[in-house]
C-alpha cells in the first residue's frame, strides 16, 4: 500500500481538486484508492457530490475501524469525509501519547493499493503526522513570486520528518499555469531550475476545473477533453493526463 500526501500549507493553490482528481484517476486504472480528507472544510466529500461528515473524526476520536468509516464514492474509490469535527480530532492528537503517529496507526489496517492523504492549507499536527504516514509527497502550488516559499515550507517539513527517521520522496505539480501570463512562465522556469527533475509538467488555469466542484463531478467526469486534463498547446503539454503517467511510474516504483 503506497500513502501518498498532498500538501501546502498555502491556501487555494488546488490541493484538494488534485487529491480528487488523481484519486478517480488511480480508481479509474483499477487501483484500489482511498481519498482521506484532513481539512476541516470538508471539501472533498462536495467534490464528489456526497455529503461532508465526521468520518476522520469518528477514526480517530472513536476508534471506528476504516472499514466502517470509508464512504463509497466510484468504483475502485472509497473515501473518509472530513468536517467541522476533523478540528475536534485535531485537538485529541495533540493531546495524545503519540501525536505525531496517529495517521499511520489509524492506517494500519487498511487494505488499499493508495492511500491519498488531501491536507488542510495550515502546518499542525496533522501535517507532520501525515507526513510521517506517508511514501510520498505531492506538493501542488501556484506560480507566482510566494510560490517557491510555499513550497520550501513543506520540504522544511520533510526534513523535521527526516530527523524522526523517516524519509520520503516528492514532486511539486505546478498549478494554475497560464502561458499568456508572463508571470507564470517566469517562475515556472525559476521552479525547474530550482528542483529539477521533482517539478512536473503543469496544470493549466481552466475555468471548467472550477466549475466541476458545483456539479459534485470529478474532472474525469466533467470536462474529459479539456486542458485541465489533457494539456495546453499542440503537444498537449501538462493537465493531470500527465501527471498520471507521472503518478503511476512512482507507483511502480
Ligand atoms: N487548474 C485550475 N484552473 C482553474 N480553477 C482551478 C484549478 N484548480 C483548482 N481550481 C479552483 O480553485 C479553487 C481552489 O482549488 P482547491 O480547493 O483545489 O485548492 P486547495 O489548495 O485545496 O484549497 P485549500 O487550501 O482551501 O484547501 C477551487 O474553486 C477550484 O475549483
Ligand atoms: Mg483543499
Amino acid at each position: 500500500m503506497t500513502i501518498l500526501t498532498i500538501a501546502n500549507q498555502k491556501g487555494g493553490v488546488g490541493k484538494t481538486t488534485t487529491a480528487v482528481t488523481i484519486a478517480h484517476g488511480l480508481a479509474v486504472a483499477g487501483r484500489r484508492t482511498l481519498l482521506v480528507d484532513l481539512d476541516p472544510q470538508g471539501h472533498v466529500a462536495f467534490s464528489l457530490g456526497l455529503p461532508k461528515g465526521p468520518g476522520f473524526y469518528r477514526l480517530i476520536v472513536d476508534e471506528e475501524p476504516i472499514e466502517k468509516v470509508a464512504i463509497h464514492a466510484r468504483g475502485n474509490l472509497e473515501i473518509v469525509p472530513g468536517d467541522k469535527r476533523t478540528e475536534k480530532a485535531k485537538r485529541t492528537i495533540v493531546i495524545s501519547n503519540f501525536p505525531t503517529e496517529t495517521i499511520s496507526r489509524a492506517l494500519k489496517h487498511a487494505r488499499y493499493d493508495v492511500v491519498i492523504l488531501d491536507l488542510a492549507p495550515s502546518l499542525d499536527v496533522l501535517h507532520v503526522s501525515a507526513l510521517m504516514a506517508s511514501d510520498w509527497v505531492l506538493i501542488p502550488t501556484k506560480l507566482d513570486a510566494m510560490a517557491v516559499d510555499g513550497v520550501n515550507e513543506v520540504l522544511r517539513s520533510m526534513a523535521e520528518v527526516a530527523e524522526r527517521g523517516h524519509r520520503l520522496g516528492y514532486s511539486i505539480l505546478p498549478t494554475f499555469f497560464d502561458r499568456t501570463t508572463r508571470e507564470t512562465v517566469v517562475q515556472l522556469q525559476s521552479l525547474v531550475e530550482t528542483f529539477r527533475d521533482h517539478v512536473w509538467p503543469p496544470i493549466p488555469q481552466d475555468t471548467k476545473a472550477r466549475e466541476a466542484p458545483a456539479y459534485g463531478k470529478s474532472l474525469w467526469e466533467y470536462c474529459p477533453n479539456s486542458p485541465v486534463i489533457s494539456g495546453f498547446g499542440e503537444e498537449r503539454t501538462g493537465g493531470y493526463g500527465s501527471t498520471m503517467s507521472r503518478l503511476l511510474e512512482v507507483l511502480r516504483g
